[in-house]
């Protein structure tokens, strides 16, 4: 079987705009749409969607940055960096490289925990939408969906890249798709039965409401994380034309389709419901239980998806450095071929380290969040403390670093000041999600939500 290979001796990378958009849909809207509109609801009509679009801008403009720092010097020959760590460390090196990594691996695994927690609430809300129109108190555990969660990752995480996902992610993409749509249906469905939202602000504390703004903040810049991934999806796509190119040309269609949905989920969510949006729009909605029980399904199958695209990175991180470490184990190293009848003979590889690690991780990851059950808002910390370094910090001192920007030019004090904004931006809404954390944990009980 003759294997193509690519500059760096890899195997030919085969993606295209059309699938790196598909992974920056699926790791950018994540369940973060349905939140929206709680958001907006707390900043109001002209600073809720401001906020959207000015998040937006700051992370397309970042994000050209950083798919500039996948080839070293010339973005046709330069050398590749596969990582986002790597990118640091060729840029900034020292200390930053251990920084970067700490957020970024903390963010990912953040992330796997948390999508684990919401895509068992929504499978178990189809269980309790059926139930609750059966008889009036109907509890729904959610430990045993979080079962059947692992279960499926346990299959899923033996794909072995990132490269052969790309088909859950688009399925994942289109999944998101699906139930933004059936949020923003239904919330124009109650907009136009005039239904009765109220316009005064309700009734809690000048201090209460503005830990609500500083987390509606967080929850917004978070809704656009995807900078933890980005380096790692410009790795999957084939080298002509530019992978840069290519990579500015996604983030273009995955931002701009993100924020449209945003801004329409959010928008006309906060129009139906006004100041009492729901933190889960889904939930917020009591008749069309067909529509409600498709778009749960839909969360849950872009979760299952979106756990993929942020658990890839985590798993090659540790595999690649096991190889490097032990390069005589054969558990380790050697892979072993399997045919399975019926899938066109192609043989399926199998490597008992990634087999062990990664159902250890799966299996982790849901005892995490079993025990757990608050740990949304402890996201809300790990996203709102990482969205200033990944996002902004990183991107731009490695473009100083790499423009050689003298210091206090024009363009330096410009791209300083973006920095310093986002980072208090960052500050504002880690305090916020600190105060959310107190909150939940006044009422915490393990294993029970
Ligand atoms: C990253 O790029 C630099 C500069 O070309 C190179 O020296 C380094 O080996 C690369 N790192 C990896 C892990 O490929």
């Amino acid at each position: 079987m003759a294997t193509r290979v690519d500059d760096d001796g890899r195997p030919m990378r085969t993606g295209t705009w059309v699938t790196a958009s598909a992974h920056i849909i699926t790791a950018v809207i994540g369940s973060g749409v349905l939140s929206l509109a709680w958001a907006i609801a707390q900043l109001g009509w002209v600073a809720g969607p401001a906020t959207l679009i000015i998040f937006s801008l700051v992370t397309l403009f970042t994000s050209t940055l950083l798919a500039d720092a996948y080839r070293h010097l010339d973005p046709v020959t330069g050398q590749r960096n596969y990582t986002y760590m790597d990118a640091v460390r060729t840029h900034l090196g020292g200390v930053k490289v251990r920084l970067c990594g700490l957020a970024q691996y903390a963010n990912l695994v953040g992330v796997t925990v948390g999508y684990t927690i919401t895509a068992s609430i929504c499978m178990g809300s189809v269980r309790r939408n059926k139930c609750l129109h059966a008889e009036d108190n109907c509890h729904v555990s959610t430990t045993i969906y979080m079962i059947i969660f692992c279960c499926i990752q346990l299959i899923l995480c033996q794909v072995p890249n990132f490269h052969k996902l790309s088909w859950i992610s688009i399925l994942a993409a289109v999944m998101s798709i699906t139930y933004s749509f059936i949020g923003l249906g239904l919330s124009v469905a109650k907009v136009a039965a005039g239904a009765e939202a109220t316009t005064t602000w309700p009734t809690v504390s000048e201090a209460q409401r503005l830990w609500k703004i500083f987390q509606a903040i967080g929850n917004i810049a978070f809704a656009y994380a995807y900078s933890t991934v980005l380096i790692e999806i410009q790795d999957t796509l084939k080298s002509s034309p530019a992978e840069n190119k290519t990579m500015k040309r996604a983030s273009f269609v995955g931002i701009s389709t993100t924020t449209i949905f945003y801004l329409l989920c959010g928008c006309v969510g906060y129009a139906a419901f006004g100041e009492d949006a729901p933190g889960d729009l889904l939930s917020g909605f009591h008749q069309s239980l067909w529509l409600l029980i498709v778009a749960n399904v839909s969360v849950a199958i872009h979760l299952i998806g979106a756990y993929q695209v942020f658990a890839q990175p985590i798993f090659s991180l540790v595999e690649s450095s096991c190889r490097q470490r032990w390069p005589e184990v054969k558990f380790v190293t050697a892979d072993h071929q399997i045919t399975i009848p019926f899938l066109g003979g192609t043989g399926f590889h199998v490597n008992c380290f990634r087999l062990v690690w990664r159902s250890a991780y799966v299996a982790v990851t849901t005892v995490l969040a079993m025990l757990l059950p608050f740990f949304n808002v402890f996201m809300a910390l790990i996203g709102a403390a990482s969205f200033w370094p990944l996002t902004v910090y990183f991107a731009i001192e490695m473009y100083i670093a790499r423009a050689k920007l003298p210091k206090f030019s024009f363009s330096w004090m410009g791209l300083q000041a973006l920095s310093m904004a986002c980072l208090l931006v960052s500050l504002v809404a880690a305090a916020g999600s600190v105060e959310g954390l107190i909150q939940s944990l006044k009422v915490y009980h393990p294993f029970k939500n």
